[in-house]
């Protein structure tokens, strides 16, 4: 048995359907049911819906044998687990944002609220400008607006949020998609039934 662990939200119906192209089917699935475990037909896979920032936490931990998430959440986690494939959807990205017009501030600190605190510690780093990241759950957009951060760290997917809450873009952090994760120990142990997943997503990607 093989659990697989996905994350809930945007981008669980797209993962189904990739799923269901790859003849991995979970014939109980309902896009509106709460249930959070489903098995495939032969029960050779169960499948758990977890919140999208637990995923890499279920993984390392062994709990389930592969997951899938977004890059955001796996930079964020710098989880000891293996990256193993790239499903191509979930495209968004990583950037900086602040109100428009307003140019990176020359503070000696800059105030940078995210979701990601690690993420924009890590890009401000490799640009040696000092922060001090406020740890936001949502709605990070509203930091730099009521005054509480110079800048944002935070997924564009469409620009939308940013657009209507007057901010822009300063610049790109990284490009961002949804990955397929693989337990270590269980990389070593079920070899053959993951890599038969792999192999199977692997095929209609290409
Ligand atoms: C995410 C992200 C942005 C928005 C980007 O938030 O943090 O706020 O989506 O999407 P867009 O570029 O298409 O507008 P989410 O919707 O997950 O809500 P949250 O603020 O509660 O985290």
């Amino acid at each position: 048995m093989i659990t697989l662990a996905l994350a809930k939200g945007r981008t669980a119906k797209d993962t189904i359907e990739l799923l269901e192209k790859a003849s991995i089917t979970f014939p109980n699935f309902h896009a509106k049911s709460r249930k959070l475990v489903f098995y495939n037909e032969s029960k050779t896979i169960k499948l758990i819906f977890v919140k999208a920032v637990d995923v890499t936490t279920y993984v390392e931990k062994g709990a389930a044998d592969i997951g899938i998430v977004g890059k955001d959440n796996l930079l964020e986690a710098q989880a000891d687990i293996y990256e193993l494939l790239d499903l191509k959807i979930g495209k968004c990205k990583f950037a900086v944002a602040s109100l428009e017009n307003d140019a990176l501030k020359q503070a000696s600190t800059l105030t940078v609220a995210s979701k990601y605190p690690t993420v924009a510690r890590n890009f401000f780093k490799r640009k040696g400008i000092a922060i001090e990241a406020i740890k936001l759950n949502g709605s990070v957009e509203l930091a730099p607006l009521i005054g509480m951060a110079d800048v944002i760290v935070d997924i564009v997917e469409t620009g939308t949020t940013l657009k209507e809450n007057g901010l822009a873009v300063i610049e790109d952090i990284e490009e961002i998609s949804t990955r397929v994760v693989v337990n270590k120990a269980s990389f070593a142990t079920k070899t053959q039934s993951i890599q038969q997943i792999i192999n199977q997503l692997k095929a209609i990607l290409e």
